[in-house]
C-alpha cells in the first residue's frame, strides 16, 4: 500500500526528531541545524531534501544549477534564465526586472515537488532547476536521466564572509552580537547548511571525471573577469548558443548587463520584497557587495592560513584552484 502524504510527513517528523541537532552559536540559537547522514541542514530544507530523494523525477531536459550557498547561485540563476528566455521577452520586459532570480527558477530541496513538476510539464526545452544538495545526495533519477549539471564555485574565504553576512542578516544580529570569529570557527568545523564546502566541490568534480560531457564548471571570479566568454560557454552548454547575428547585435552584453549585480541589486523587487521560501528572507540579502577578495577585511592571518592548509589538503592533485 502507498503511504498518504500525511503519513509520509509524520514519518519524516519522527525521523527528524532522532537526528543530532546543533543550535548555531553565532546565530544565537536562532537557527537549528540537523545532521542528516553526513551533513548539517536546516529543518525545512531537510524535509525538502528527503522528499526530493524519495520522489523527485528528473527529465532528460532538466539542467541542474548546483552550488554551495553563497557561491554565486543568484547570479547563475539570473544568467541561465536570461539566456534561455532571451527570445520570449523584449529587453525591457524580462521577468528578471520584477522577480527575484530565485523565484524565476525552482530549487530542488526548497520548492515543493508538485510545483517543480508543473514547471517541468510546462516547458518542452531546457528546464533549469537549482539545488544546493551535495552530489551524493542528488535524487537517483537526475543521474539515470543523464541530466546536464552546471556547478558554480567561488573563493572559499569569500564564501565564508558572504555566508556570515547572509545568516546575520536573516537573524538581524549586529556584528558585535554575532562575531565573525564564531562564524569562522563553525564553518571551519564543517557546520554550515550543506556540509563542508570543499567536499561539496569535490563531490561534483569527482562525478564529472566519469561523465565530463554532462558537467560544466563556472568559477565566480572567472565570470567576473571575463563575463562575455563565460556567458557564451554557458549558453552553449545549456543548449542555447548565441548566433553570430546575436553576437553582433550585442545580445551577450545585454544579458550580462541585465544580470549584473549593479542592475539587479538596484531593482525595487530586490531591494524591498521578501523571498517566498520557508524562511523569511529579505531579497536584498542575496545582494550584498559582490566583490572578489572582501575576505581580506575580516580574516586574521591565522584564519587565512588555516583555510589555505585545508584547501591544500583537500584539493591537491585535482587541478582545482580556489
Ligand atoms: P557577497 O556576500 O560577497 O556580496 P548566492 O547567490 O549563492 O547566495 O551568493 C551570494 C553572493 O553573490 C553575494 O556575495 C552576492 O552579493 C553575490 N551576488 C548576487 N548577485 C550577483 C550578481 N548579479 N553578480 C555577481 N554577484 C552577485
Amino acid at each position: 500500500t502507498t503511504k498518504t502524504k500525511v503519513e509520509c510527513d509524520k514519518e519524516m517528523e519522527e525521523l527528524i526528531k532522532t537526528l543530532p541537532q546543533h543550535s548555531c552559536r553565532w546565530l544565537q540559537g536562532t537557527t537549528i541545524l540537523y545532521k542528516y547522514q553526513d551533513f548539517w541542514c536546516l529543518q525545512d530544507l531537510l524535509k525538502g531534501t528527503i522528499s526530493a530523494q524519495q520522489s523527485f523525477k528528473a527529465r532528460p531536459n532538466d539542467v541542474f544549477l548546483c552550488s554551495f550557498p553563497k557561491s554565486g547561485t543568484t547570479w547563475l540563476k539570473a544568467l541561465v534564465f536570461a539566456i534561455i528566455t532571451r527570445e520570449n521577452f523584449a529587453k525591457s520586459m524580462s521577468p528578471l526586472l520584477t522577480t527575484l532570480p530565485h523565484d524565476c527558477i525552482p530549487s530542488l530541496g526548497r520548492t515543493n515537488l508538485e510545483q517543480i513538476q508543473q514547471y517541468q510539464n510546462k516547458s518542452c526545452f531546457t528546464t533549469p532547476i537549482s539545488t544546493h544538495l551535495p552530489h551524493h545526495f542528488l535524487p537517483e533519477s537526475i543521474l539515470t536521466s543523464n541530466c546536464k549539471i552546471v556547478y558554480i564555485y567561488r573563493n572559499m574565504k569569500d564564501v565564508i564572509v558572504s555566508f556570515y553576512h547572509f545568516a546575520r542578516g536573516i537573524s538581524k544580529l549586529s556584528m558585535e552580537d554575532a562575531p565573525f570569529e564564531e562564524a569562522f570557527d563553525e564553518f571551519y568545523h564543517e557546520i554550515s547548511y550543506f556540509g563542508q564546502y570543499l567536499d561539496h566541490i569535490l563531490g561534483y568534480w569527482k562525478a564529472s571525471l566519469e561523465r565530463p560531457e554532462m558537467f560544466h564548471f563556472v568559477k565566480y571570479e572567472d565570470m567576473k573577469n571575463n563575463p562575455t566568454n563565460n556567458v557564451k560557454k554557458l549558453a552553449e552548454f545549456v543548449g542555447h548558443p548565441f548566433t553570430n547575428e546575436e553576437e553582433k547585435e550585442g545580445v551577450i552584453e545585454n544579458i550580462i548587463k541585465l544580470c549584473s549585480f549593479e542592475n539587479l541589486s538596484g531593482l525595487e523587487v530586490n531591494k524591498s520584497d521578501s523571498f517566498k521560501g520557508s524562511l523569511p528572507i529579505e531579497n536584498r540579502l542575496f545582494f550584498r557587495k559582490a566583490e572578489v577578495g572582501d575576505w581580506k577585511n575580516y580574516f586574521t592571518d591565522e584564519m587565512s592560513e588555516k583555510i589555505d592548509k585545508l584547501i591544500d589538503e583537500k584539493l591537491s592533485g585535482t587541478g582545482l584552484v580556489l
